[in-house]
């Protein structure tokens, strides 16, 4: 069902403009904890997120994101630790070279780049997760709702056969 807003009209009529759907895959270490401090501290920002819940930013599945986007997502968030910091030592590293081909491909299916975000905040930078997500939320208003009938079928192929695989951790 699609997020939307009602906008007041002349009072005969309003008019529905979809709001932008993310779906953020976030690191239980840090980019969620971020997300929850943010929560406790009554910092706002958009409620345009769906958060998916990773061990590590390295265990995202650049099919995931793909999926997503076949799914209806506007955008894609991962939020990750900083460099150095992965409890995993180099999950991160792996996220970001996955990260820089991904874009590659999205830019050939035509998904502008702002659509698609890595970013690396910490469990103590809760104000962090505002400024991206606010962030993200305003550029996809601009851009609009995702439109990719033309390349669904691929997109849609990539992840339906990614669904038949049995996912290990
Ligand atoms: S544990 Fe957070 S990115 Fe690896």
């Amino acid at each position: 069902m699609p997020n939307t807003q009602s906008i007041p009209g002349n009072g005969h009529a309003t008019s529905e403009v979809q709001e932008p759907r993310i779906v953020g895959f976030f690191c239980t270490w840090c980019t969620y904890l971020a997300a929850d401090l943010a929560g406790t501290s009554r910092i706002k920002y958009a409620p345009n997120v769906r958060v998916v819940r990773v061990m590590c930013s390295g265990r995202i599945d650049p099919q995931f994101v793909l999926a997503a986007f076949a799914n209806g997502a506007d955008g894609v968030l991962i939020g990750g630790c900083h460099p150095g910091d992965c409890h995993y030592q180099e999950g991160n590293y792996n996220c970001l070279r996955r990260a820089r081909l991904l874009k590659r491909v999205l830019q050939q299916l035509g998904i502008e780049e702002e659509r698609f975000r890595v970013e690396w905040i910490s469990a103590a930078e809760g104000d962090r997760v505002r400024v991206v997500i606010n962030d993200m939320v305003e550029k996809l208003r601009a851009l609009g709702p995702l439109s990719m009938k033309k390349e669904m079928p691929l997109v849609t192929i990539v992840s339906q056969e990614h669904a038949q695989e049995e996912v290990c951790v």
